[in-house]
């Protein structure tokens, strides 16, 4: 159920990686709250089947490293309904990747996906955020700041989102421009699925994490995407530049 004191009526977000996993929360969450959603990712299947879950969200179907797709994606929200107020920059992917087997390919990949991607789309959506004095909000880890033995380079990107987010809010501010950030930790989705992982490996894996984190139990998409919502709340007007662990007390370990 939407809390009383958010809203999003009338306002145009676009969530990229909206087919699963906090993408979807997130996108699901802000239609709630009244927004209109245009929910990006590559799987068409995906994306329908959170648009089935609430008509505010309008999906498209594109790969955010294509060449153009930032300028397609802006302008498929900006051409529909005239404003861009909020660019949530979610889509990532994991590697497990030791540095031994560490490839020019699976290096460029990550970069691709996890910081190229978000800058550009944040290009494209720049003059529609300046208009409106709209909002980014981007998806680091807690291993944007935590090192990770074995998956360097996914640490790396992450480290870089959150030099952005700094960056880009001090850049921006003139315009008017939020940018933040939220640190998840160890959320149930399918990025640790997708990292090739054995199923008996997965489960030892999320069950170390789980005996980890302070509150005992790995996060829910929706808990980390109603802190995404609070960053872009159009009432949140003096917070920038910073990035909020959704962990479950996992930052303070
Ligand atoms: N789950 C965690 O424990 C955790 C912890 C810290 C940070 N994060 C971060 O949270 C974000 C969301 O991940 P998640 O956990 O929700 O995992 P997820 O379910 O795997 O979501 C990742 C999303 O990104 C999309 N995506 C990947 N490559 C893409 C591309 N080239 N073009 C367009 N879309 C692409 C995927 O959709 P398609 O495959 O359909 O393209 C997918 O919907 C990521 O940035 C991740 O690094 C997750």
């Amino acid at each position: 159920m939407p809390s009383t004191d958010l809203s999003f009526a009338d306002r145009v977000v676009i969530v990229t990686g909206a087919g699963s996993g906090i993408g979807r929360a997130t996108a699901l969450a802000f239609a709630e709250h009244g927004a209109h959603v245009l929910g990006v990712g590559r799987r068409a299947q995906a994306l329908e089947e959170t648009a089935r879950q609430h008509p505010g969200v309008v999906p498209l179907a594109i790969d955010v490293r294509a060449p153009h797709a930032a300028d397609t994606v802006a302008a498929a929200a900006a051409d529909r309904w005239g404003r861009i107020d909020v660019l949530v920059n979610n889509a990532g992917i994991t590697a497990l990747m030791p540095l031994a087997q560490a490839t020019a390919e699976s290096i460029t990949d990550l970069f691709e996906v996890n910081v190229t991607a978000p800058s550009l789309l944040a290009r494209a959506a720049l003059p529609h955020l300046r208009e409106h004095r709209g909002s980014i909000v981007n998806v680091s880890s807690t291993y944007g700041r935590r090192p990770l033995a074995g998956a360097s380079h996914y640490a790396a990107t992450k480290a870089a989102v959150e030099q952005l987010t700094r960056s880009w809010a001090l850049e921006l501010a003139a315009d008017g421009i939020r940018v933040n950030a939220v640190a998840p930790g160890p959320t149930e989705s399918e990025a640790l699925g997708a990292a090739g992982l054995s199923p008996e490996m997965l489960a030892r894996i999320k069950q170390q994490e789980a005996d980890t984190i302070p509150l005992g139990r790995r996060g829910e998409p929706h808990e980390v995407a109603t802190w995404i919502l609070r960053l872009a709340d159009p009432n949140a007007v003096w917070l920038t530049g910073q990035i909020l662990a959704v962990d479950g007390g996992l930052e303070l370990v």
